[in-house]
């Protein structure tokens, strides 16, 4: 099944991505050409020369544009071939070369490193829609609600104008902050302190189709920035049916946007001008929902960025990618990420699909009756064999017209593609059944013809009524928004899932937030052709890791705005160690197919806002302590030098080297010949100066787990005691990943890791 029905967001992603590298190689053969080879955008990172000192930013780009003059041959002319002249965040450049050219830096004094640009996706799932129901409650944010928190947004920008981004009641910007408004002054209020645009690099890959200088053309970056933090905004409606407050998650916190996306994609060339921009600027936290599939830290420029942003205390959040739910699918799997999935909220928007013998399926779906009445319409499952996507071509065999359509989910055509086929077709509705892979995962999306979501086994029953009737017949029936449903929190199908394919030795994602029909601000009416609508302001709702990913960043300027000196491995260590492993009920997070969801699919579990400002302990990490993992990764000297931005050599690092990453969860491997493995974290005591905490661990199947010591004791704040774990294969060890948690327990915290073994 899997080779017929791709992911369909894997695929389009990839696809697109694939698209886009080819328009992007022809742009740049047609546009240079340097004795016949072509020119391609290269980030090439650079070292000063101790005895070189900068006394203005002009000198150091004079210095960075001396590397295209020396190399190219047209000398000084060759400045045109800049793209950035990065400064000390990022120490390098961005530049069009020929590949001889790049050989020709690559040999020069001060070269570093050097790796081509990239198109990156965004990370939703696009669903133009109008949901109003409140984001987030008041259990969410306590006292400080995020002051003094700025949150930089690397996105698809914002727009000033809207209510979420009102200054109202807002205090100004934090002292420190250095950012602005530089396309227009009046974007800028106590609430949004900054807009700045970089789209050179989008140009050059041919990622951006609109040259129009308007603001979020897209929506993408609105919805995410009210999300992290957007001011409240009452009266928000789902097309007159619902009503209530939308606020984003840290309403006092700060944002900084930063406009590195278009509606096609985003380059490292952009994403990295622009986190360099807010680190200058003074952000605290990064919100970064894009990403592609994993390569190489040292030629990932999101992950050389994002550690240069952390190295400068900033805490950064990533979306973990929709190409779930196949393993080892994860986008951003840097350590000093805090990688971020998506599960559902307790929210449903139902439609019964009652079938003509009497069968009711319980669908989901925002579908507005315009008029239509959807009752005993003629049920069709169009296809030969195999499956039913819906492409435009398999539909014109089909007499469709007047009809309800059942289209499957996937193949290589979207939910919106699907519906506009069969809508363009003539037919009266569709019912999206889901397949195998998606199980019970359902999403909302405002669609041109009524729609109603199906799970794998509700859809199997349509399908086989279909199949048993001579005259299949359905009517559709709208049931409204339904609060308070359970099983909450589902991780949903696209979230991606690890292992982690780079870094093996950290579990990954790291946590899991809402991300599925989140509903937020939006640039504009999206849905008039659909519902003749008009209402200002305009709310959207959309599903993707996208989505959770500004929740993480909202909480994070949370417990930031609550412990200004904590470092950001701190605050990710606060936001995993309390997360919920079990959802509203008390029973286990499940997965798409209602089955307990693994650490590879919830990470430490699911966000706990209020836990994460009061841990109790922080398992803390300081930047340097990420070279010696860098190391044990067998990258090269340049390799590590590339990331960190400091020269590094792995053999100074010896004894570092043999200090284990103290992160908050811990992945272990017992394999060929390793019966037994130790590994030693240290807590730090951010609660009551005087405390204790015993250990408790849920046994990994197979795995004999011993912590020394038991106990830990504390008499101040700040302190620091280590532990030893060990794991031991127990006989009954079986192949494969056992999980387990350990818990160190007082009398007012529970402070939990997760515990993954690879067994082989
Ligand atoms: C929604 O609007 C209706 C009618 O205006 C009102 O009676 C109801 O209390 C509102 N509900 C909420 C949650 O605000
Ligand atoms: C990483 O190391 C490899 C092997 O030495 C080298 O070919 C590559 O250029 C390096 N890349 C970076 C960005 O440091």
């Amino acid at each position: 099944m899997r080779a017929f029905a791709p992911r369909n967001a894997l695929f389009s992603i990839l696809f697109f991505l694939l698209l886009l590298l080819i328009s992007g190689a022809v742009l740049a053969a047609s546009d240079g050409l340097e004795g016949g080879n072509p020119l391609q955008t290269y980030v090439v990172l650079v070292e000063k020369p101790e005895d070189l000192v900068f006394t203005t930013e002009e000198e150091r780009k004079n210095w960075h544009e001396s590397f295209l003059s020396r190399a190219t041959a047209e000398g000084v002319a060759a400045k045109s071939r800049m793209v950035y002249s990065y400064g000390d965040v990022i120490s390098g450049f961005a530049a069009r070369l020929a590949s001889a050219e790049l050989e020709a830096i690559q040999a020069m004094d001060g070269f570093v490193a050097a790796f081509p640009d990239r198109v990156l996706p965004l990370l939703t799932t696009h669903s133009p829609g109008f949901l109003g129901l409140s984001l987030s409650n008041g259990q969410w944010s306590n006292s400080r609600s995020g002051e003094g928190v700025v949150i930089g947004m690397l996105d698809t920008g914002a727009t000033p104008n809207h209510p979420s981004f009102s200054g109202t009641g807002m205090p100004p910007p934090p002292a420190k902050w250095k950012g602005s408004c530089e396309m227009n002054k009046a974007y800028c209020n106590n609430k949004l302190i900054g807009y700045k645009v970089f789209n050179l690099g989008a140009e050059l890959a041919g990622a951006r189709t609109s040259r129009r200088r308007v603001v979020d053309t897209d929506g993408h970056g609105t919805h995410t920035a009210s999300t992290a933090a957007g001011a409240p905004v009452d009266g928000v409606s789902v097309l007159g049916y619902a009503n209530g407050t939308a606020v984003g998650v840290a309403p006092r916190a700060h944002l900084a946007i930063y406009e590195v996306c278009s509606d096609e994609g985003c380059t490292y060339t952009d994403i990295m001008a622009g986190i360099s921009a807010a680190v200058e600027d003074g952000a605290d936290v990064l919100s970064i929902s894009l990403g592609g599939s994993s390569i190489p830290f040292y030629e990932d420029g999101l992950a050389v960025a994002t550690f240069r942003a952390m190295d400068k205390g900033l805490v950064v959040s990533c979306a973990a990618g929709n190409s779930g739910p196949f393993p080892r699918s994860l986008s951003n799997e840097a350590p000093w990420m805090l990688t971020v999935a998506a599960s559902t909220i307790d929210r449903s928007l139902r439609t019964a699909v009652r079938l003509g013998d009497g069968q009711e399926l319980e669908g989901e779906s925002i579908f507005q009756p315009t008029g239509a009445t959807m009752t005993d319409l003629p049920l069709v499952y169009p296809r030969k064999s195999g499956f039913s996507f819906c492409e435009e071509k398999a539909l014109s065999h089909f007499d469709v017209k007047g009809k309800v359509v059942i289209c499957d989910r996937g193949g290589y055509s979207g939910r919106r593609t699907k519906a506009k086929n069969v809508h363009e077709a003539g037919g009266a509705g569709m019912i999206l059944a889901n397949l195998g892979l998606d199980g019970y995962s359902t999403v909302v999306d405002v669609y041109p013809i009524p729609t109603a979501n199906l799970g794998f086994s509700d859809g199997s029953k349509a399908k086989a009524y279909v199949k048993s009737s001579t005259n299949p017949t359905v009517s559709l029936v709208v049931k409204g928004t339904v609060i308070g449903t359970s099983p909450a929190p589902v991780i949903t199908s696209f979230s991606s899932r690890g292992p982690s394919l780079l870094s093996p030795g950290i579990l990954k994602p790291d946590v899991t937030g809402p991300g599925v029909d989140i509903v937020a601000a939006w640039p504009f009416d999206v849905d008039s052709d659909a519902v003749g609508g008009g209402a200002s302001p305009h709310f959207n709702v959309l599903s993707g890791t996208s989505m959770s990913t500004p929740h993480l960043s909202g909480v994070a300027a949370l417990v930031r705005s609550a412990h200004p000196d904590w470092s950001p491995a701190a605050v990710k260590s606060a936001i995993i160690t309390t997360a919920e492993v079990l959802d509203r009920e008390g029973k286990p997070i499940m997965n798409e197919k209602l089955q307990p969801a693994s650490l590879f699919a919830m990470g430490a579990g699911h966000v706990n806002p209020a836990g994460a400002e009061d841990p109790g302990l922080v398992y803390d990490i300081q930047p340097d302590d990420y070279i010696a993992y860098l190391c044990r990764l067998r990258y090269t000297d340049a390799n590590v030098t590339a990331i960190v931005g400091r020269r590094i050599r792995c053999s100074d690092r010896k004894e570092a080297m043999k200090a284990d990453l103290n992160y908050p969860s811990i992945s272990v491997s017992l394999h060929r010949g390793i019966n037994s493995i130790a590994v030693r974290r240290t807590v730090t005591n951010v609660g009551e100066a005087s405390s204790g905490y015993t250990v408790k661990v849920e046994q990994p199947a197979g795995v004999g787990v011993t912590v020394s010591p038991e106990t830990l004791q504390f008499s101040q704040v700040g302190e620091k005691v280590s532990f030893t774990v060990r794991f031991s294969k127990d006989g009954a060890s079986a192949r494969g990943f056992a999980e387990g948690h350990l818990v160190w327990v007082s009398e007012k915290h529970m402070v939990r890791s997760p515990i993954s073994v690879s067994i082989a």
